[in-house]
């Protein structure tokens, strides 16, 4: 039997609106990593079981630090997800990656320092054994792939790739920050993505990135320096185009075979597992 593809979607700031979905129901549920940032919602876009979960909470009120990435990511788990659309905000250290445009992220720089990367910790009613598991690619190719296809077809325009510097946050970066990551080659720059593709991987789940371009953060000479206003801003004037992208993408993933894809993942995981000794 084919496997039956179900979309979680991870929401980003202000990309957690629930009428997206289409005979929705919520469902509250806890995991051995403590409770999700909130109530999964279950519903349908396209004949395509769905999943929205609000990254930050309905109420915005959970820092990316405080986000409980592992709880996040073993819920949709749990509820049968085998992909996971998620969308941000983020800034822009190159030129080119403009406020407004949408990057498809394909590698990350994480420059967090105080956040949970594992499922395999070796606490009680963890998985049991210790996982190295391999970041590249980090994110699904073949997910990758359809967001590319579908963009061209529906004449989105969307940068094909980006490296994205995850920063613990709160705060934005300073200036010498700003200059050192553009110095490592990075194009963007968010406080979530990770650990929450590395969490996905760790999950067997199909994982791909959405980002919204707000701002220029704060290594340009002129113009505006970031602020909560001018992501806010952007934000507002570009989240219908990101909302109807990522319906479409759901809808596309209900129509490909996933079989190969997710079997690979599988193996990936198995083989990244070491078993404790007997
Ligand atoms: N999210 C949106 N813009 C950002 C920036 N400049 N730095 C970190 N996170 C962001």
């Amino acid at each position: 039997m084919p496997v039956t593809p179900k979309v979680g979607i991870i929401g980003g700031t202000g990309f957690d609106d629930p009428d997206i979905l289409k005979n929705r129901k919520e469902k509250k549920v806890s995991t051995p990593f403590g409770d999700p940032s909130d109530a999964l919602i279950l519903g349908e876009i396209n004949g395509v079981q769905t999943v929205l979960l609000s990254r930050h909470g309905r109420k915005h009120d959970i820092m990316p630090g405080n986000i409980n990435y592992r709880a996040n990511i073993w819920a949709l788990k749990e509820e049968g997800c085998t992909h996971i659309i998620s969308t941000a905000a983020v800034g822009s250290l190159q030129e080119q990656y403009k406020p407004g445009e949408l990057v498809l992220v394909d590698n990350f720089v994480d420059r967090t320092t105080n956040r949970k990367q594992t499922f395999y910790d070796g606490e009680p009613g963890h998985p049991v054994g210790v996982t190295h598991i391999p970041m590249e690619p980090a994110y699904c190719q073949q997910t990758r792939a359809l967001i590319l296809k579908l963009a061209k077809d529906l004449n989105v325009e969307i940068i094909p790739k980006g490296t994205v510097v995850t920063i613990e946050g709160p705060r934005y970066s300073s200036k010498a920050e700003s200059n050192i990551f553009r110095s490592y080659g990075a194009h963007i720059i968010g406080m979530t993505q990770v650990p929450e593709v590395v969490l996905a991987k760790e999950a067997g789940i199909c994982y791909a990135n959405i980002a919204l371009v707000t701002d220029y953060d704060c290594w340009r000479e002129s113009g505006e320096k970031v602020s909560v206003a001018e992501v806010m801003k952007t934000f507002s004037e570009n989240v219908n185009k990101v909302s109807s992208f990522v319906l479409a993408v759901v809808a596309r993933i209900g129509q490909e075979n996933w079989d190969a894809t997710i079997n690979e993942l599988k193996e990936t995981v198995k083989g990244a597992i070491m078993l404790p000794k007997s």
